[in-house]
């Protein structure tokens, strides 16, 4: 069958190298994808969420299904989409339809879902305009830090965390006048959690559910987690205090009450649920949502997947997912996250990569490049993902961080101290 990939980073690399593998594929194309995708299948240059755009694509490349990588089409209804249209509506979307979605693209609705169906997750209130005293009122009564949160989509920068009170109250005045544009129209105040945090990840038909490699994302630019937040510098998976017992407490607390709660809520949902977990006093916690796979944490979970893919894929089309088979490795697995100088903030595009021929033993997953003539250029902050297994994640970590120091393009950067924390 001819599959489409949606996206264009090194999530959609990791998959178009896995996908490209499955014997049941025929045409692999990604759109728009990047330098990398383009050696697993035809990238094709449309926007992720140009839906008529993706329905000609659909039509004239005989795509028998389509996996979406990035969570803005799934909120903006491409799955719905599909399900509207005569032509499209029988080939199987993985990701789930605009309701479903909400679980990322609605902080509010995420948290009203946990508190209906007892998930384990931190004390809230949703302000607006028109409830702002009582939304001061709670926040008041929480301890600092405190945390706030633009309701809908904000590219991953909709969270404040604030030590003081005044500050905090000010923030959330400042939110609700538009700092976060229309996503901050509702802003959700939360208790601070303090504990450690990881990347647990399901694929589910919307009646059963496998359990993906664990992983652990390094978010801050600098070392010891400090600095700004990017959109991830690194993945660890497995992450050792995400054990047997933990992983129980996560399967019986919240992922069999999420997956049983779409279900009772009657949202269908086809396609990958990511929790992001806090461990508090060894007792896992949401703190969110996203209807998709991780970034970068999927180049270091699927080196560790050894079955087939698409036939997982199959079976959430299909709603026999408990029929096929996950067989994870046990070998660890790390993605290691080259940047740009300056980035989060103002970085440069277009420095020529060099040497990408110098790995051995890593696979690269290229995030933000293109190929510019002969050249493959740098096209975005995150740049390639260097990632490796071993026994151990040390063991991998040695291998890429060998490996990235091989590549060159100007004001490389990278995280050296990836996995201080466990
Ligand atoms: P989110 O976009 O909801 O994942 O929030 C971004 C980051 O803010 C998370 O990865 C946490 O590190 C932090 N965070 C969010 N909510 C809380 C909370 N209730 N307590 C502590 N930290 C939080
Ligand atoms: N690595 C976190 C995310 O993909 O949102």
């Amino acid at each position: 069958m001819n599959i489409l990939i949606i996206g264009s980073g090194g999530r959609e690399h990791a998959f178009a190298w896995k996908i490209s593998q499955s014997p049941k594929v025929g045409q692999l194309y990604i759109a728009p994808g990047n330098a990398g995708t383009a050696r697993y299948g035809t990238n094709i240059e449309v926007g992720v969420t140009d839906f008529p755009a993706i329905r000609n694509i659909v039509l004239e490349k005989k795509i028998s299904m389509v996996v979406v990588g990035p969570e803005v089409p799934l909120v903006e209804g491409i799955h719905d989409y599909f399900l509207a249209d005569k032509l499209l509506k029988s080939i199987p979307v993985i990701g789930p339809a605009s309701e479903g979605a909400r679980l990322e693209g609605s902080k509010d609705f995420a948290k009203q879902f946990m508190f209906r169906h007892g998930i384990p997750t931190a004390r809230y209130f949703s302000v607006t305009k028109d409830n702002l005293e009582q939304g001061i009122s709670f926040l008041q009564g929480l301890k600092a830090p405190y945390v706030l949160k633009a309701d809908g989509l904000a590219a991953g920068k909709g969270v404040l965390i604030i030590d003081d009170l005044d500050e905090a109250a000010r923030s959330v005045r400042e939110m609700l006048g538009g700092m976060f544009g229309q996503a901050s129209e509702t802003v959700v105040i939360e208790e601070f959690l303090s504990g450690i945090e990881c990347s647990v990840f399901v694929i589910t038909d919307g009646n059963k559910y496998k359990i993906l490699p664990v992983a652990k994302d390094y978010k801050r630019i600098g070392e010891g987690d400090t600095g700004l937040n990017t959109g991830g510098m690194g993945a660890i998976s497995p992450v050792p205090f995400a054990d047997e017992i933990y992983m129980k407490k996560v399967e019986e607390r919240i992922i069999i009450p999420t997956v049983q709660g779409l279900k009772s809520d009657g949202i269908e949902y086809k396609g990958f649920i990511f929790f992001g977990l806090i461990s508090v006093q060894s007792e896992p916690f949401v703190i969110e949502y996203n209807v998709r796979m991780g970034d970068p944490e999927t180049e270091a979970v699927i080196l560790r997947i050894k079955s087939d893919l698409v036939d997982l894929f199959e079976g959430v089309a299909n709603g026999n997912l408990a029929e096929r088979e996950l067989v994870i490795d046990t070998d660890a697995a790390v993605a290691v996250m080259l940047v740009a100088g300056g980035y989060p903030g103002d970085y440069q595009k277009g420095a020529v990569i060099s040497d990408l021929d110098k790995i051995s033993g890593s696979i690269l997953f290229h995030a933000g490049t293109k190929i510019l003539g002969e050249d493959v250029v740098t096209n975005g902050g995150r740049v390639l993902a260097v990632c490796s297994k071993g026994k151990n994640f040390k063991e991998a970590l040695e291998l890429s961080y060998l490996n990235a120091s091989k590549i060159q393009y100007k004001d490389k950067f990278c995280r050296s101290d990836l996995g201080f924390d466990l």
